[in-house]
């Protein structure tokens, strides 16, 4: 089998393909016949060594992919051999072949890619947990999107618009054509506009009932200081730690120290709410993983959310692809193929 390696913490250049003996599935256990590898920022701050939680290098990164079952474990009936899955994995989805466990892979429904079945999990799961689990979005609610032309931006986009919500986006220029006709009502260009001007102008002075944020830095603060009176801010990353191919650290600890401390005052006084989210903290709360699973399956299937795939590299060249992705000029997810 061959795997995707971050050698060191590094640019692209660090991520080496490396060839191992095939493995076998255990008790309980499927082989998976990778085709699709999906690609999240998360994967990138890994390579930069940005990424707490992240194991050290030598280690091989990815956290979803789709393929087909070609073997089953002892006990295993469910799926079959040929069945088509998305197999979430913790680490080591950078790669042609895949062990997991039998009950915890999904069954790709039929007349869906294996590139979208890629970028279904990490982007939805978390657009989900952030507007509705945790955001408690509303109909007709006014909500702020963040890099809204990413994997998890167009995710949260889709399902904002199943609430009928006003839809404020900032992402480059370039994405504003392809993201309006995605729904985003009001698409702002953070690189050339102070996008909490915009958004207050836009929103006479009111403000949004929800602010999603995975930027952060000063951005945090801005984006508090766009919510409406009970509104809400979620922050869910810190995509400015990356501040080009290389890791600099001098420049993510500037954007580290720009990161805001809430006033509880300020926050009693205007009821609004800042909350955390991260996905893989999450996933002991099985009841909630479940639910959301549940509701996007349903969703996925009457076509009410569709992943965008903005590009694909193959397997060999992930380097170029998280080249792609920190250059910003990935629309929607970027995906990793295997022939
Ligand atoms: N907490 C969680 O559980 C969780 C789960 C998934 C993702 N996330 C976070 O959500 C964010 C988006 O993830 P994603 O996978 O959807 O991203 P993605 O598809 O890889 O999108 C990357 C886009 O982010 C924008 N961006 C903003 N600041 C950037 C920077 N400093 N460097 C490079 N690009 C930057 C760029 O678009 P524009 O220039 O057009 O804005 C870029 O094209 C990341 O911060 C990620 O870590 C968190």
């Amino acid at each position: 089998m061959k795997s995707v390696y971050i050698t060191a913490h590094g640019g692209p250049e660090v991520l080496d393909l490396r060839e191992s003996p095939d493995p076998t599935p255990g008790a309980g256990q499927i082989r998976v016949r990778v085709k699709a590898v999906g690609i999240n920022f998360a994967d990138i701050l890994m390579r930069m060594g940005l990424y707490p939680g992240a194991p050290p290098p030598p280690f091989v990164p990815g956290y979803e992919a789709a393929g087909v079952v070609d073997l089953a474990g002892p006990g295993v009936i469910n799926p079959r051999a040929g069945e088509r899955v998305v197999v979430p994995t913790n680490f080591g989805g950078y790669a042609d072949t895949l062990i997991a466990n039998a009950a915890e892979v999904f069954r790709i429904p039929d007349g869906k890619t294996f590139e979208a079945g890629a970028a279904l999990a990490v982007n939805y799961m978390t657009a989900y947990l952030a507007l509705v689990e945790q955001g408690h979005l509303q109909k007709g609610n006014k909500v702020l999107i963040h890099s809204v032309g990413g994997g998890v931006g167009i995710a949260a986009t889709q399902i904002a618009k199943i609430y009928e919500a006003e839809i404020f986006g900032t992402a480059s220029s370039s994405k504003h054509d392809f993201l309006k006709r995605q729904g985003v009502h009001h698409c702002i260009d953070y690189r050339s506009q102070n996008f909490e001007k915009e958004v207050m102008k836009l929103t006479s002075g009111a403000g949004v009932h929800l602010a999603l944020d995975p930027v952060g830095g000063s951005s945090f603060s801005r984006s508090y200081r766009c919510l409406a009176k009970t509104g809400k801010l979620i922050m869910y990353g810190f995509s400015a730690a990356s501040t080009g191919p290389e890791r600099k650290l001098l420049n993510t600890a500037w954007q580290w120290l720009r990161s805001p401390s809430f006033s509880p005052f300020d926050l009693m006084m205007n009821n609004k709410g800042v909350i955390g989210l991260h996905l893989g903290r999450m996933t002991e709360q099985k009841e909630v993983f479940a639910t959301a699973m549940t509701q996007l399956a349903l969703w996925w299937d009457r076509g009410k959310i569709e992943p965008v795939v903005g590009a694909t590299f193959p397997l060999q060249l992930a380097g170029k692809a998280h080249d792609f992705i920190q250059s910003r000029q990935n629309i929607g997810k970027v995906v990793l193929t295997i022939q």
